[in-house]
């Protein structure tokens, strides 16, 4: 996880501020979302596997908002973002 942030601020650092830097930040801080959906998703399974019924409930929870953020990171990406960076690059 620190690699990922160590990625954004990297972004942060090198790409000057415009359209190209918010698109490289949202794939940044979808990376972290992503992991954070694979971390879940392992614990989802696992707490599946041994029943631990109260653990399992509210870590769908988690995994939803993580899913989430990351949809609403997509469509800023995908409802612009993106374009402007293209046109800017
Ligand atoms: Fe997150």
């Amino acid at each position: 996880m620190s690699g990922l942030v160590d990625e954004g601020k990297e972004v942060m650092e090198k790409v000057e501020e415009g359209p190209v830097r918010d698109a490289a930040l949202i794939g940044a801080a979808q990376k972290v979302e992503h992991y954070e959906i694979a971390a879940y998703g392992t614990l989802c399974a696992m707490a599946k596997q041994l029943g631990y019924k109260d653990a399992l409930r509210l870590l769908r929870i988690s995994l939803d908002e993580e899913k989430g953020t990351d949809e609403k990171l997509s469509m800023l990406a995908e409802g612009g973002g993106n374009q402007r960076a293209a046109k800017a690059a």
